[in-house]
Protein backbone atom coordinates (compact mmCIF):
# COMPACT_ATOMS: atom_id res chain seq x y z
CA UNK A 1 0.00 0.00 0.00
CA UNK A 2 1.36 3.39 -1.11
CA UNK A 3 0.42 6.06 1.20
CA UNK A 4 3.06 8.36 1.64
CA UNK A 5 4.13 8.77 -1.97
CA UNK A 6 8.18 9.07 -2.86
CA UNK A 7 10.17 11.74 -4.58
CA UNK A 8 12.90 9.49 -5.27
CA UNK A 9 12.91 6.44 -7.43
CA UNK A 10 12.10 2.83 -6.08
CA UNK A 11 15.60 2.02 -5.98
CA UNK A 12 17.20 5.24 -4.40
CA UNK A 13 14.26 4.76 -2.31
CA UNK A 14 14.78 1.21 -1.29
CA UNK A 15 18.88 2.19 -0.75
CA UNK A 16 18.05 5.04 1.68
CA UNK A 17 15.28 3.35 3.60
CA UNK A 18 17.11 0.32 3.94
CA UNK A 19 19.88 2.87 5.60
CA UNK A 20 17.83 4.35 7.80
CA UNK A 21 16.05 1.53 8.73
CA UNK A 22 19.33 -0.47 10.20
CA UNK A 23 20.07 2.90 11.69
CA UNK A 24 17.03 3.29 13.28
CA UNK A 25 17.64 -0.01 14.94
CA UNK A 26 20.79 0.31 16.31
CA UNK A 27 20.01 3.95 17.75
CA UNK A 28 16.93 2.10 19.51
CA UNK A 29 19.17 -0.17 20.95
CA UNK A 30 21.73 2.05 21.84
CA UNK A 31 19.26 4.13 23.58
CA UNK A 32 17.83 0.90 25.71
CA UNK A 33 21.82 -0.24 26.07
CA UNK A 34 22.23 3.36 27.52
CA UNK A 35 19.65 3.32 30.04
CA UNK A 36 20.46 -0.38 31.19
CA UNK A 37 23.88 0.80 31.91
CA UNK A 38 22.69 4.22 33.65
CA UNK A 39 20.61 1.73 35.65
CA UNK A 40 23.25 -0.61 37.21
CA UNK A 41 26.33 1.15 36.60
CA UNK A 42 28.49 0.85 39.85
CA UNK A 43 31.60 1.83 41.15
CA UNK A 44 34.02 4.87 42.14
CA UNK A 45 33.22 6.21 38.97
CA UNK A 46 29.46 5.86 39.32
CA UNK A 47 28.05 9.62 38.81
CA UNK A 48 30.43 10.43 35.98
CA UNK A 49 29.50 7.62 34.14
CA UNK A 50 25.46 7.57 35.14
CA UNK A 51 25.57 10.73 33.86
CA UNK A 52 27.54 10.62 30.43
CA UNK A 53 25.32 7.43 29.69
CA UNK A 54 22.00 9.75 29.85
CA UNK A 55 23.86 11.80 27.45
CA UNK A 56 24.06 9.01 24.87
CA UNK A 57 20.89 7.83 25.37
CA UNK A 58 19.45 11.39 24.81
CA UNK A 59 21.40 11.56 21.73
CA UNK A 60 20.39 7.90 20.38
CA UNK A 61 16.63 9.09 20.85
CA UNK A 62 17.02 12.18 19.30
CA UNK A 63 18.49 10.73 16.22
CA UNK A 64 16.07 7.85 16.32
CA UNK A 65 13.16 9.82 15.75
CA UNK A 66 15.30 11.99 12.71
CA UNK A 67 15.63 8.88 11.06
CA UNK A 68 11.94 7.50 11.17
CA UNK A 69 10.69 10.59 10.16
CA UNK A 70 13.15 10.57 7.45
CA UNK A 71 12.24 7.12 6.13
CA UNK A 72 8.62 7.99 6.79
CA UNK A 73 8.89 11.47 4.66
CA UNK A 74 10.80 9.08 1.79
CA UNK A 75 7.29 6.96 1.53
CA UNK A 76 8.75 3.73 3.89
CA UNK A 77 7.12 3.17 7.12
CA UNK A 78 10.05 2.97 9.76
CA UNK A 79 9.34 -0.34 12.09
CA UNK A 80 10.62 0.40 15.71
CA UNK A 81 8.56 -1.91 17.08
CA UNK A 82 10.11 -3.84 20.22
CA UNK A 83 10.17 -7.24 18.59
CA UNK A 84 12.14 -5.75 15.59
CA UNK A 85 15.00 -4.28 17.42
CA UNK A 86 14.78 -7.58 19.90
CA UNK A 87 15.39 -9.74 16.55
CA UNK A 88 17.44 -7.47 15.06
CA UNK A 89 20.11 -5.65 16.81
CA UNK A 90 23.70 -6.91 17.09
CA UNK A 91 25.64 -3.92 18.46
CA UNK A 92 27.71 -5.18 21.63
CA UNK A 93 25.46 -4.98 24.46
CA UNK A 94 25.78 -5.88 28.05
CA UNK A 95 24.98 -8.67 30.37
CA UNK A 96 22.45 -8.71 32.68
CA UNK A 97 22.83 -7.25 36.06
CA UNK A 98 24.72 -4.44 38.07
CA UNK A 99 28.01 -3.10 36.08
CA UNK A 100 31.55 -2.23 36.81
CA UNK A 101 32.02 1.21 36.22
CA UNK A 102 34.77 0.09 33.87
CA UNK A 103 33.20 -2.13 31.86
CA UNK A 104 30.25 0.52 31.33
CA UNK A 105 32.41 2.53 29.55
CA UNK A 106 34.64 0.27 27.53
CA UNK A 107 30.78 -1.68 26.03
CA UNK A 108 29.49 1.63 25.33
CA UNK A 109 32.72 2.63 23.04
CA UNK A 110 32.28 -1.02 21.64
CA UNK A 111 29.30 -0.30 20.80
CA UNK A 112 29.37 3.35 19.96
CA UNK A 113 32.22 2.09 17.83
CA UNK A 114 30.24 -0.77 16.01
CA UNK A 115 27.57 2.25 15.38
CA UNK A 116 30.21 4.25 13.58
CA UNK A 117 31.65 1.90 11.43
CA UNK A 118 28.22 0.48 10.03
CA UNK A 119 27.12 4.09 9.55
CA UNK A 120 30.87 4.97 7.66
CA UNK A 121 29.10 1.70 5.05
CA UNK A 122 25.33 3.58 4.84
CA UNK A 123 26.94 7.03 4.03
CA UNK A 124 28.75 5.17 0.87
CA UNK A 125 25.47 3.44 0.62
CA UNK A 126 23.48 6.35 0.24
CA UNK A 127 25.89 8.59 -1.51
CA UNK A 128 24.36 7.88 -4.87
CA UNK A 129 20.96 7.16 -3.97
CA UNK A 130 19.54 10.26 -1.81
CA UNK A 131 22.25 12.91 -0.38
CA UNK A 132 19.69 14.60 2.19
CA UNK A 133 19.77 10.91 3.84
CA UNK A 134 23.36 11.07 3.67
CA UNK A 135 23.55 14.23 4.93
CA UNK A 136 21.24 13.39 7.88
CA UNK A 137 23.29 10.24 8.26
CA UNK A 138 26.80 12.04 8.16
CA UNK A 139 25.19 13.92 11.24
CA UNK A 140 24.94 11.49 13.33
CA UNK A 141 27.61 9.73 12.85
CA UNK A 142 29.54 12.90 13.86
CA UNK A 143 27.53 13.24 17.48
CA UNK A 144 28.25 9.60 18.16
CA UNK A 145 31.64 9.57 16.97
CA UNK A 146 32.08 12.14 19.29
CA UNK A 147 30.23 10.30 22.18
CA UNK A 148 32.09 7.64 21.46
CA UNK A 149 35.54 9.28 22.15
CA UNK A 150 34.13 10.65 25.06
CA UNK A 151 34.00 6.60 26.45
CA UNK A 152 37.04 6.09 24.67
CA UNK A 153 39.07 8.40 26.02
CA UNK A 154 38.04 7.13 29.90
CA UNK A 155 38.42 3.68 28.88
CA UNK A 156 42.63 3.86 29.18
CA UNK A 157 43.96 0.33 30.48
CA UNK A 158 45.80 1.63 34.38
CA UNK A 159 43.80 4.86 34.54
CA UNK A 160 41.50 3.87 37.42
FE1 LIG B 1 18.07 8.47 35.33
Amino acid sequence: MTVVRSTLSDEARRVSCEALQDTLVDLLGLSLTGKQAHWNVVGPRFRSVHLQLDEVVSAARTHADTVAERSAALGVPPDGRAETIAKVFSLPALKEGWLRDEEAVAVMAQALGSAVMRLRERIDATEKADLVTQDLLISITADLEKQRWMFEAENVPGAS
